[in-house]
């Protein structure tokens, strides 16, 4: 339910944007019903929540207590439900969750950096203007740049610094982890986090991107050399198949990594793999879990790779001025309003189903991930309501 007079007006009209891409009434009727659904389970779930939803067994959220690298979604899906609904109720709960991420400010064990500081502390100094969260966002991003390895130009993706293993190995999510880094360098002042963002995404784009415009999730580095050893994968099929929910942190991170920067190389790269991942979607508009699986396209589907797709596709449709991405995400966001949903169960706790965690390790598969559900309101936003989330996350350019 919308309570905020403000917030409702917004959410009913027709952004110039909106119009240009042939948005109906109807599709953002499905939007605004869709968030509504949202802040109504929130309201119902959010008070028994004391740690970070991770993964659903049989709809309902199992946690995660430190947040694992998936601890800046629950907060930072309750400032979207703050601004969607205007309920002051929200960001109380949010800041009280985002709180609990203050010991991962000063932790170098991985990447994830991006992932848990952006959409939590980046935007609760959006949001609230209190210096608590900008300073803890710029002391995970002095954390996340040790992670750089100058030899091989790249942040290293997982393993804690000084032990051996994984040392030398990339991965394509780290691109999502980048934000951070930019946000970093506009704070201070000092171009080195942003250097490093553009270089970990040069070397992205050099060693990811087949001809094809699909990419591996994993590629391994000689740690001590720099030099390249070969594409890999943890969550994909295979190192020659192609990760839905991966291509589409790439989608994402390069259209971020290009308006930044306004390096044109990071647009042509966002397209070429929305490219491929438009040529490889099913007309029901819903990714499969691996593009290039053998089964593929008929095999488990991830939701959450529609997710994320579609935030990057509206965001790459304006940085490209190029609508047919504004389209293709209208009509993913639609897909996932209407097929995957959890409106029909009165146990689930999460809002969107049909997730897959890791289909390769037969973990999690058709489950609700709390990264399904941050970017489905952050895209369902993105159209109703874009100056709030622009306040929210950032969407300038350099
Ligand atoms: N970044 C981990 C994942 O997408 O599963």
């Amino acid at each position: 339910m919308t309570t905020a007079a403000g917030a409702a007006v917004a959410a009913t009209s027709i952004t110039p944007a909106a119009a240009a891409a042939g948005e109906t009434t109807d599709s953002l009727r499905t939007f605004r019903r869709t968030a509504d659904y949202a802040v109504t389970k929130l309201r119902a779930v959010a008070p028994g929540v004391t740690a970070f939803p991770e993964i659903t067994r049989f709809e309902k959220w199992t946690y995660s207590q430190n947040g694992g690298w998936i601890g800046g979604f629950w907060p930072g899906t309750l400032w979207l439900a703050s601004l969607h609904s205007g309920d002051p109720q929200f960001r109380t709960l949010a800041m009280a969750s985002a709180e609990k991420l203050a010991p991962r400010q000063h932790e170098t064990r991985d990447h994830d950096l991006g992932f848990l500081f952006y959409p939590s502390w980046v935007t609760g100094w959006r949001l609230t203007g209190d210096e608590k969260w900008r300073t803890g966002a710029l002391n995970a991003a002095a954390s996340l740049i040790q992670r750089y390895n100058e030899k091989g130009r790249f942040i290293r993706a997982w393993g804690a610094l000084g032990t051996p293993g994984n040392a030398g190995r990339v991965i394509i999510d780290t691109m999502m982890n980048l934000d951070l880094l930019t946000f970093a360098s506009k704070q201070t002042g000092d171009r080195k986090y942003l250097d490093i963002a553009i270089s970990h995404a040069k070397t992205t784009e050099r060693v990811f991107l087949r001809p094809d415009g699909s990419t591996p999730h994993v590629f391994d580095f000689d740690p001590e050399t720099g030099a390249e050893i070969g594409p890999n994968t943890v969550q994909g099929y295979s190192p020659t198949s192609c990760w839905s929910r991966g291509q589409a942190w790439g989608i994402y991170g390069f259209t971020t990594m290009y308006r930044r920067s306004g390096d044109p190389l990071f647009l042509r790269t966002a397209q070429r793999l929305a490219d491929f991942a438009l040529r490889a979607l099913t007309p029901d508009n819903v990714p499969v879990w691996d593009y290039l699986a053998p089964q593929a396209p008929h095999d488990v589907k991830d939701s959450s790779a529609g997710a994320v797709m579609a935030c990057g596709l509206l965001d790459l449709a304006k940085a490209a001025n190029r609508p047919h991405y504004r389209e293709a995400a209208i009509r993913i966001l639609t897909a996932l309003c209407d097929t995957c949903l959890t409106t029909k169960s009165t146990r689930a706790e999460a809002i969107v189903a049909r997730g897959t965690r890791n289909r390769r390790a037969e973990d999690g598969v058709e489950v609700s991930l709390p990264y399904a559900d941050y970017y489905l309101l952050e895209g369902l936003l993105r159209v109703l309501m874009p100056k709030e989330i622009d306040k929210a996350i950032d969407l300038s350019s350099v």
